[in-house]
């Protein structure tokens, strides 16, 4: 068998670009002790993994990645061979594996799943894994939005935003505004989503933007990106207001972080922002996941999926991240 892997040919220089990935084939490796064979099915493409792209990027999270070898990412497959005691034949698992169609693992960055023909294998790298984990964690833990809140969502048709958008109504929210990128996104996001407002951040003045489409201002900002939106929301952020703060990419592919420059916005508002990670929260996956499928059940919920074909389209996929060009949660079929 040949395993087909994308690796990170060269750093990107800023925004990523598919260039930046190459792929070879290499014949599949047999586990060793204490490790399993897992045949990946989907690869998740998500825009924090651009932080361990650089030279000097390694952190407690995750190591920097090696140039040359395949790119780290989250996938969901099945163990095909196994020499791990836990790791029995046919088991369901998601994992930070790599972008290759066979992956040697051990128990890091492993987390077995059980098997439910009504869901769909890649649910668990989306709606049902980190991403729409962390629209849950950061609306209940942190936004706690009332009936009379604004709440406004930052990358708000990527695979985080388009489900807090949604959660967001279902726990009651008055008016749910969000930035996106382009128009037809923009389009998308209220027709399709339900957003009442969203604002394309890369045209006209965005504070004035800001102003039409939460008049009220805002109450709940579940931030995704960080930098000069950031700065533009806390000028007109509400008293009291929350924001739960997932992620910052706009700076992914910069250097230097860009800001803001208004944090004392917080202390003369009596703001709360809150930083999450997710992948810590194990011990109540189980609640978020029954919550989410609940509101799935009751078509409350749904579920956005731009999916590519062949692990050959990783770099492809990931670049489109960054160039405005997905929608819901990105996945690669292997
Ligand atoms: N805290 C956690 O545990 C956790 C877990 C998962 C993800 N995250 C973070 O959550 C954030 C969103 O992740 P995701 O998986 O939803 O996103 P995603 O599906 O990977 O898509 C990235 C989105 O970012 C937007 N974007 C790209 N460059 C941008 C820029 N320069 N300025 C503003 N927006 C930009 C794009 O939307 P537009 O085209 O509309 O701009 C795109 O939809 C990321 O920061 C990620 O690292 C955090």
């Amino acid at each position: 068998m040949q395993n087909i892997q994308v690796l990170l040919a060269r750093r990107p220089n800023g925004v990523p670009v598919p260039d930046d990935f190459s792929v070879r084939e290499t014949p599949v490796v047999q586990p060793d002790t204490g490790q399993a064979l897992i045949e990946n099915i989907y690869i998740s493409l998500d825009a924090g993994f651009r932080n361990w792209m650089d030279e000097d990027a390694g952190d407690e999270v995750l190591p920097a990645m090696p140039l040359g070898q395949p790119v780290m990412g989250l996938t969901v497959g099945r163990v095909i061979a196994s020499k791990h005691p836990n790791l029995p034949l046919g088991q369901l698992v998601m994992g930070r594996l790599a972008w290759e169609s066979f992956s040697l693992a051990s128990d890091d960055f492993l987390v077995p799943l059980d098997d439910d023909e009504t869901i769909p294998e890649h649910y668990h790298l989306g709606i049902l894994g980190d991403t729409g984990m962390s629209a849950y964690f950061g609306l209940k833990d942190i936004g706690k939005p009332s009936t009379e809140d604004t709440v406004l969502i930052s990358a708000a048709a990527g695979s985080v935003g388009y489900v807090a958008g949604q959660v967001a109504r279902i726990m009651g929210a008055k008016r749910i505004g969000g930035f996106t990128s382009s128009e037809p996104k923009r389009q998308r996001l209220i027709q399709e989503v339900g957003y009442d407002e969203v604002i394309n951040y890369r045209q006209g003045n965005l504070d004035e933007q800001l102003q039409a489409a939460c008049p009220n201002g805002i109450d709940v900002y579940f931030d995704n990106v960080g930098g000069a939106i950031l700065e533009t929301v806390l000028s007109q952020i509400n008293h009291g207001a929350r924001i739960p703060f997932c992620g910052a990419v706009a700076d992914y592919n910069s250097k230097t972080p860009s800001g803001p420059g208004n944090l004392f916005m917080l202390v003369t508002q009596c703001v709360r922002l809150e930083g999450f990670l997710t992948h810590t929260k194990l011990e109540r996956y189980d609640e978020a996941r029954q919550q989410l499928k609940t509101w799935m059940n009751q078509d409350a919920l749904q579920t956005f999926v731009q999916e590519y074909q062949g692990v050959d389209q990783c770099g492809i996929a990931f670049s489109d991240l960054f160039a405005g060009n997905n929608f819901g949660k990105t996945i690669v079929k292997v």
